[in-house]
């Protein structure tokens, strides 16, 4: 760092002058500097220049105290969210950011933005978008630019350039101050736009105890609740996210949210809670553990209008997928009769559909456990599950709880969507269902008449030179299921 003393009697303004390094921000395949892409950006480090010695010892460059020198045996650098100084031969992980630090000629590292947030354009909302939007018109700086920036604070330094500077010749003129402080106010201004920049690097986890703290408070209205579960959604379709959200204590209060007299929080509440169970077995295992199912199966009692059932739904699915344990409990605390209560006042067809659905996606998840069994693989972790499996007695609780005699109705749907879902799950279901689809000669007729619309729509498709079409697939449907109707 550059010291400078001040005239005795120049105005006691301190000067803060980052320190001068060069980040080199890009994407990093290996060590040795080699680099693609790199911007030059100016970090905002806190160095001080103080017009005394005491004033000088105060400020300190916090970041290069946070250097770390562990991890000496290993060749892959892990970045964390703090400055580390690199060794040489350290490879990096793509997307890290880089800088070199002028003044010990170090490289550091620490976790690039890309790393910090593993955002996929598919989980954007509108709101999401407008956010980036607003973002991106935050200032941002070419490497010219903070070239040029960085020369001019060298020349402010600079005793030999600098006149205001050189404690030889004192300057007792107080116009000359105004001249030099107008001079130095881009540079202030220069740091505050750089501390704008290093705030766009909060981290996931950063944001996420923000959201809680905010969801927790007494203090935000509805609308701001809204807002905030929605945010929180965007998040933790990152699996990592999902797992810290549950051991910030999130899970809580998402149940609480569903739990709410206001179906608007209700319904983003379940979205949050399905999206973070999706796929992420051990915020599965949590959830069971805070109660989740109960929850779950009571709001989708108590709930009011259908938008809010279909996001507890999307919630409960995602809850038990993959995951016998949770089935288990589901069959046994009537979850069945919940989902046959749910089907019943269902007119329009969409909850029908996405209920008929998760149940053939749980009979077919189970069969295929039991056909991957016949491979002599001897996994403890598999010979586990399938027991777990086998305890979870959907298909006798579907034939003893009306389902065998439910799941044929969405038949009688105009959608061809939802006949297809219907027909899978009948037939799936089949083993358990074929005596008591017998007893409903109308399903045979209801059959016989899909198969003739069917048959018409792939001839005409025929004409027209398509062929293995979607309604030949559902042909295929009706005969499978016709073979088990004999
Ligand atoms: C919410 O606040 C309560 C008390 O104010 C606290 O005990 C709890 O840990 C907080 N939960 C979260 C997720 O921050
Ligand atoms: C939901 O609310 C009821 C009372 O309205 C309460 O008894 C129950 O404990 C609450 N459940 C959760 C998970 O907050």
């Amino acid at each position: 760092m550059v010291r400078v003393s001040r005239p005795p009697g120049a105005a006691r303004c301190r000067l803060l002058l980052p320190v001068l390094v060069l980040l080199l921000c890009g994407h990093i395949a290996a060590v040795a500097g080699h680099k693609s892409g790199s911007a030059l950006t100016v970090v905002n480090t806190d160095g001080g220049v103080g017009g005394d010695e005491e004033e000088e010892g105060t400020v300190g460059d916090e970041e290069e105290e946070e250097t770390v020198g562990a991890d000496e045996d290993l060749d892959v650098f892990q970045p964390t969210e703090q400055w580390q100084t690199l060794k040489p031969g350290q490879a990096l992980p793509a997307g890290s950011h880089v800088r070199l630090n002028l003044q010990t000629g170090q490289r550091e590292v620490k976790l690039g933005e890309e790393q910090l947030k593993y955002r996929t354009p598919e989980h954007r909302t509108p709101e999401h978008r407008e956010k980036e939007e607003e973002e991106e018109s935050r200032p941002s700086f070419s490497p010219d630019e903070l070239k040029r920036a960085m020369k001019r604070m060298k020349e402010d330094l600079d005793p030999d350039l600098n006149p205001d500077l050189n404690p030889a010749d004192p300057d007792p003129n107080p116009d000359h101050q105004d001249s030099a402080a107008s001079r130095f106010r881009p540079l202030e201004e220069l740091k505050q736009d750089m501390a704008e920049l290093d705030l766009l690097v909060e981290t996931d986890v950063q944001i996420m105890g923000r959201l809680l703290q905010q969801l927790n408070g007494s203090a935000a209205t509805t609308e701001q609740r809204l807002s905030l579960l929605l945010e929180l959604e965007y998040l933790v379709h990152q699996v990592d996210n999902a797992q810290t959200l549950c051991s910030m204590g999130g899970l809580d209060l998402i149940l609480g949210g569903l739990n709410s007299s206001d179906f608007r929080l209700q319904e983003s509440s379940a979205f949050v809670l399905g999206s973070a169970l999706s796929s992420n077995p051990v915020v599965q295992v949590k959830a069971v553990e805070s109660g989740a199912l109960q929850t779950l199966l009571t709001t989708l009692v108590t709930a009011q209008p259908l938008h809010v059932k279909k996001k507890v739904l999307f919630a409960l699915a995602a809850l038990l997928r993959q995951f016998p344990y949770a089935q288990q409990h589901f069959v046994s605390h009537g979850g069945l009769q919940v989902l046959a209560e749910l089907f019943q006042q269902d007119g329009g067809g969409i909850l029908r559909t996405r209920i008929v659905t998760m149940l053939y996606d749980l009979i077919t998840e189970k069969e295929l456990m039991f056909q991957a069994g016949l491979d002599p693989v001897t996994d403890p972790a598999h010979e586990e599950r399938r027991r777990q499996y086998s305890r979870v007695s959907l298909q006798g609780e579907l034939g003893e709880k009306g389902w065998c005699s439910l799941v044929p109705q969405l038949l009688q749907s105009s959608e061809h969507d939802h006949r297809e879902k219907a027909l899978r799950a009948l037939i799936a279901m089949a083993p358990a269902c074929s005596d008591q689809y017998r007893l409903q000669p109308w399903l045979l007729d209801s059959l016989l008449a899909l198969r003739l619309q069917y048959q018409d729509l792939v001839h005409s498709e025929m004409i027209l030179g398509e062929e293995n079409s979607y309604f030949s697939e559902i042909v295929e449907l009706i005969d499978t299921l016709h073979v088990k109707l004999r």
